[in-house]
């Protein structure tokens, strides 16, 4: 699998929609693969929600896209790939389960990329309506100002007209070639705008926050939205409680996994719930339905300055493991995590105020550059949450930018160790087993 798309909550139900080649690994004909959830951590599988279309637009791929609500029904707008065209195509939910999709008949929505501009790629959507106008910024890049976004407008979501260029990487000295994925949302009177930026550099998603003045976006504050290399292509919605999460895809390339367990290259990240921070940065902590993920408590109990901890990391092969370390006061300067197999090839975790670093023996899972934040994140580290399963490790402690990353994927890692440093460096330290659906990961 890779990006998420089409995020929508409907009838109580979240549903997530995701690149997927049912063909195999190597990705050729991508359709949308369907799951839904009620608590946002039991997934249950649907069917293919759109397949290329042998005739269609789409005949070479159903790429990214995201879901929007018009007349009352849900919508798709996604990137139908034909040939070397990549163009903007429009579905209408046929049931209310989001199971049958029926495809625009004058699809594609936009027949071609921007007249009058250099386009250097033009794919993937983020819509949204104000009054009576719906508006969508399509991904891509521009020749000349890097990663750019497209902005367009419509009364239907069937014609569109061309509104301009709502933000570019080089008018704000910001990386990317190509920006793609985008995510537009507002949080409080803050527009945020969410990139994956493609610069033949491991790409990575960033976000911006700012203001819109007219048709354009302009960025006041920029980030990363996760300090590892594998989080890309994120994806978020509104709630009906109003909370925003996201989820993003963490890459995996073809070969890693080990056996014959190829088809199940690419994994999901966690649910993230995105806030600002004073300073107007976008921060994210794991979204609270995960709590209802827990089981046995595997351990729970103090850690003493400079002290270890350890604990098996779980009962279960086939459960995740929740870590959760609460400084106490104010004197722990960093946590330290270890997940230890038999080899002594381990996985080092070490949380600071500024920021998660991981690394597998010698190889560094996280960005050797801080991330970018706000402003410089110096003090008491916060509480950290580790979450373990089945090689896929997520590392959150806000305000730093959390850090998912893949391990070895073959079950070698069966102790955790925990380490507190810092005066006087106390912690509580509760893990728990959790439990999960069998169709997930
Ligand atoms: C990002 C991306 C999108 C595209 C999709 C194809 O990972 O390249 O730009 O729509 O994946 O699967």
């Amino acid at each position: 699998m890779n990006d998420p798309n089409g995020l929508i909550e409907w009838n109580d139900r979240v549903h997530l929609f995701y690149q997927h080649d049912p063909a195999g690994p190597v990705p050729e004909k991508i359709a949308w693969g369907h799951a839904s959830s009620a608590d946002l951590w039991t997934w249950h599988d649907h069917p293919l929600a759109l397949e290329p279309d042998p005739f269609g637009p789409d005949r070479d791929g159903c790429f990214s896209g995201c879901a929007v609500v018009a007349d009352g029904h849900p919508h798709l707008l996604y990137t139908g790939v034909n040939g070397e065209h990549e163009l903007p195509c429009l579905a209408q939910a046929a049931d209310q389960d989001l199971i049958g999709w029926t495809r625009y008949p004058g699809n594609p929505v936009i027949g071609r990329p921007p007249p009058g501009e250099a386009v250097r790629a033009f794919r993937d959507h983020s819509a949204w309506r104000a009054g009576p106008t719906w508006y969508q910024v399509i991904g891509g890049g521009l020749q000349d100002r890097g990663g750019a976004l497209f902005l367009y407008r419509s009364a239907d979501l069937r014609n569109w007209q061309y509104a301009g260029v709502f933000a570019a990487a080089a008018d704000y000295g910001l990386d990317g070639v190509i920006w793609e994925c985008p995510d537009v949302f507002v949080l409080g009177d803050t527009t945020v705008v969410v990139v994956s930026v493609w610069d033949g550099q491991p790409p990575y998603a960033m976000w911006m926050t700012g203001q819109v003045t007219g048709h354009r976006f302009v960025p006041k504050t920029t980030g990363r939205s996760d300090s590892g290399h594998r989080y890309y292509a994120p994806q978020s919605l509104t709630l009906a409680d109003g909370r925003r999460v996201a989820f993003g895809w963490l890459r995996e390339a073809l070969g890693e996994l080990a056996g014959p367990d190829q088809s199940r290259v690419g994994v999901m990240s966690l649910p993230r719930e995105l806030f600002l921070d004073q300073g107007g940065a976008l921060r994210s902590r794991p979204a609270r339905e995960l709590a209802g993920a827990r089981g046995d408590a595997l351990v729970n109990r103090p850690v003493d300055g400079h002290g270890t901890a350890n604990l098996a990391l779980s009962a279960r092969a086939s459960h995740a493991t929740e870590i959760s370390i609460t400084p106490a006061g104010r004197g722990v300067a960093a946590v330290g995590l270890r997940l230890a197999g038999a080899d002594g090839h381990d996985v080092q975790v070490r949380v600071t105020a500024g920021g998660v670093e991981i690394t597998e023996g010698r190889r560094r899972l996280t960005d050797a550059a801080a991330p970018r934040t706000a402003a410089p994140l110096t003090g008491p580290v916060g509480e950290v949450r580790a979450f373990y399963d089945g090689g896929v490790l997520e590392v959150y402690s806000p305000p730093a930018a959390p850090a998912a990353v893949i391990c070895c994927r073959d079950g070698r890692y069966d102790r955790v160790v925990a380490e507190i440093s810092g005066r006087p460096g106390r912690a509580s330290l509760t893990a728990w087993s959790c439990g999960r659906s069998p169709d997930s990961r």
